[in-house]
């Protein structure tokens, strides 16, 4: 699947990440989308793009951004991964739900690529440990991992009057985070299958994430290790628990990514 633009040397990129931060983000409350919004002086979108870009795969990775949003996209990852990383950068707009921009990210997607991780821009201080541990995974599996954290609560289900039901044994559950991994066969083919099926997926809700796409097409999803600071951002409130954890990080001379760059040239492409 070229992206117009594309130039020479993407041969190399075997690894796709797709960055989905076309989401408004209402809950947030800003006046702009959430992945524009500031933590700790850089937009949520320029963690993504840091972390993803301090890699040491060369790789190409896709911006799912708010329609109206890719020209600040663009000058973002220019100013952020300059030519000669190992990484290239693709802008494109996002849809309406989450999926759909997935979709959107996947045909964007060169055709040397053959493993893609999906990763939500509101996760902006997920650590690169976290992307190379699900990317290990999916090598030695050849299929879906997603990484998760215990869950800390106690669970209540409960009925439409919000009487409990019961408790739910929270052993047997984690709580699931991004990037999420796939071969991008697998993924491409359980989103092929969920856009035909679209009355299915009317009738089961929209997937609110990859691994449900490719559940819902029968494919096997593996676990890893999460991490706490892979904590997305939907409130105010959780923007200000991850302020706090990242002046604590840098205050103890601790930063999730390795901020570390290989000089291979590449170009850059916009959709
Ligand atoms: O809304 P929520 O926080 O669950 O979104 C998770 C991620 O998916 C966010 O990074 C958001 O920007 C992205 N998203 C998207 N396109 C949508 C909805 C959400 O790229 N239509």
């Amino acid at each position: 699947m070229p992206v117009a633009g594309d130039t020479a040397l993407h041969h190399v990129a075997e690894l796709g990440v797709i960055l989905v931060a076309a989401g408004r983000g209402e809950r947030l409350g800003a006046s702009e989308p959430k992945a524009f919004v500031e933590l700790g002086g850089a937009s949520l979108l320029t963690h993504g793009i840091r972390t993803v870009t301090s890699l040491p795969h060369p790789g190409q990775l896709v911006l799912v951004v708010p329609d109206g949003h890719a020209g600040e996209a663009l000058a973002l990852a220019d100013e952020l991964v300059p030519e000669g990383l190992l990484w290239q950068v693709s802008v494109v707009p996002g849809g309406r739900e989450r999926h759909e921009s997935v979709r959107f990210g996947l045909d964007a997607l060169h055709d040397t690529i053959r493993t893609v991780l999906v990763h939500d821009a509101a996760r902006p201080l997920t650590p690169a440990s976290v992307f190379e541990r699900v990317l290990n995974r999916v090598h030695q599996t050849g299929e879906a991992v997603v990484p998760g954290v215990p869950v800390a609560d106690t669970l209540k289900q409960i009925d439409a009057n919000g009487t409990v039901v019961s408790t739910v044994d929270r052993a047997s559950l984690i709580a699931v985070q991004t990037p999420q991994g796939f071969t991008l066969e697998g993924l491409a083919a359980a989103h092929e299958s969920a856009q035909a099926r679209a009355t299915v997926s009317d009738v089961a809700g929209a997937p609110t994430d990859d691994a449900e796409v490719v559940q819902r097409f029968g494919g096997t999803v593996h676990t890893v290790a999460g991490d706490p600071l892979a904590h997305k951002v939907t409130t105010q409130a959780d923007l200000v628990m991850l302020e706090g954890t990242l002046l604590h990080a840098e205050a103890n001379g601790f930063a999730p990514r390795s901020g570390r760059h290989s000089a291979t040239p590449q170009g850059r492409a916009a959709k």
